[in-house]
């Protein structure tokens, strides 16, 4: 009897060790441990043992029981163990792998400058307004002192849509419209898009302008002069230094081009500023009484000043563009740029 509880003992461990899975696992308990396993079949011959060595049989039949109930346990948590790992290994996320980037739009470098022009003379006092792109010719050209014929009109290829309608060839028609339903004092800029017969490297037929006018009590060319330097320096940098150059545009007088010191070089000559030193930004000067006139303004007791310049030319001078169609033709390695 005891050798055969050994050979049962010996066998079961045996064949446990080669069970892979749960099921074979199954079949192990019902073979030994089942109802007619063969541990119960030697429970139930106990009888037929002689009743002196029946307490001694009984209690190591009883331990094998034990025994391989555990064995049994044991196997059952080893396999689960295992198909856990397997689980998770198969499940795994890879969490080295770069992560997929959401497209997050950016402002156009026009844009970006235009805030950065309108923040400057916004924190000055002015306002912004804004104007239509298609004018009477009144507006663009004889409100502003540039009457029919005048050879003034030469200097802007203006794109006609009829005898009087055309696209405004600068923001400048948006003084009058401005100055003709309020009176003074006026304080703002006028962004916005105008439009030239003019196309190669550093000329667009549709760009962008700013323009500038100031009418009050009092105003002169020493206001103008601090205007623009102050916005000179904000815009291009404490060090940044201003030019007025003698010029001419009908609706301004005495009229003047204003250049920076070079914003690449600072003013010692470079490829940028053909070795002058200096960058034309913008035109200006006093607003000509003729046009103050025209929009019933009294002469006696106001004047003013105006400028305007072209938001490209800024944009392509601060950001290093060499070709205006940059800005234009929307292609993303270029717009990215200017996050
Ligand atoms: N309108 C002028 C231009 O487009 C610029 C300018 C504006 C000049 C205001 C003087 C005053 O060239």
């Amino acid at each position: 009897m005891e050798a055969r509880i050994q050979s049962v003992k010996s066998s079961a461990v045996e064949e446990c060790s080669k069970i892979e899975s749960l099921a074979q696992l199954q079949q192990l308990w019902v073979k030994y441990l089942g109802k007619k396993g063969e541990v119960t079949q030697l429970l139930r011959s106990m009888g037929s043992i002689p009743a002196d060595q029946r307490p001694v049989v009984g209690q190591m039949v009883n331990q094998l029981k034990v025994e391989l109930e555990q064995l049994y346990e044991q196997k059952e948590a080893e396999l689960e163990k295992q198909i856990q790992q397997k689980r998770l290994q198969e499940e795994a996320l890879d969490i080295t792998l770069p992560g997929r980037k959401p497209k997050i739009g950016s402002l156009h470098p026009l844009t970006l400058v235009l805030n950065e022009i309108k923040q400057i003379f916004i924190s000055m006092g002015y306002q912004a307004v804004e104007g239509p792109e298609i004018e009477l010719d009144y507006y663009n050209f004889e409100a502003l002192n540039i009457p029919k014929d005048h050879p003034a009109r030469d200097m802007q290829d203006t794109f006609y849509i009829t005898e009087d309608f055309l696209l405004r060839s600068h923001t400048s028609p948006v003084q009058i419209h401005v100055m003709e339903r309020q009176d003074p004092p006026v304080r703002i800029i006028v962004p916005g898009k105008v439009y030239r017969a003019d196309s190669d490297l550093t000329h667009s037929p549709m760009f962008h302008q700013v323009e500038g006018l100031l009418v009050d009590a009092g105003i002169t060319f020493a206001d103008l002069k601090g205007t623009l330097e102050a916005f000179a320096k904000a815009m291009f940098g404490p060090e940044t230094r201003i030019r007025f150059r003698p010029s001419y545009f009908p609706f301004t007088e005495p009229s003047a081009e204003v250049d920076v010191s070079c914003i690449i070089c600072r003013g010692t000559g470079c490829k940028v500023c053909s070795n002058t030193g200096w960058l034309e930004i913008l035109g200006s000067g006093m607003v000509d009484p003729r046009v103050l006139e025209k929009v019933g303004y009294d002469t006696e007791k106001v004047s003013g000043l105006a400028f305007g310049m072209g938001i490209e030319r800024v944009a392509m001078l601060k950001y290093g563009i060499n070709d205006i169609r940059l800005f234009f033709t929307n292609d993303q390695r270029f717009l990215h740029q200017f996050k």
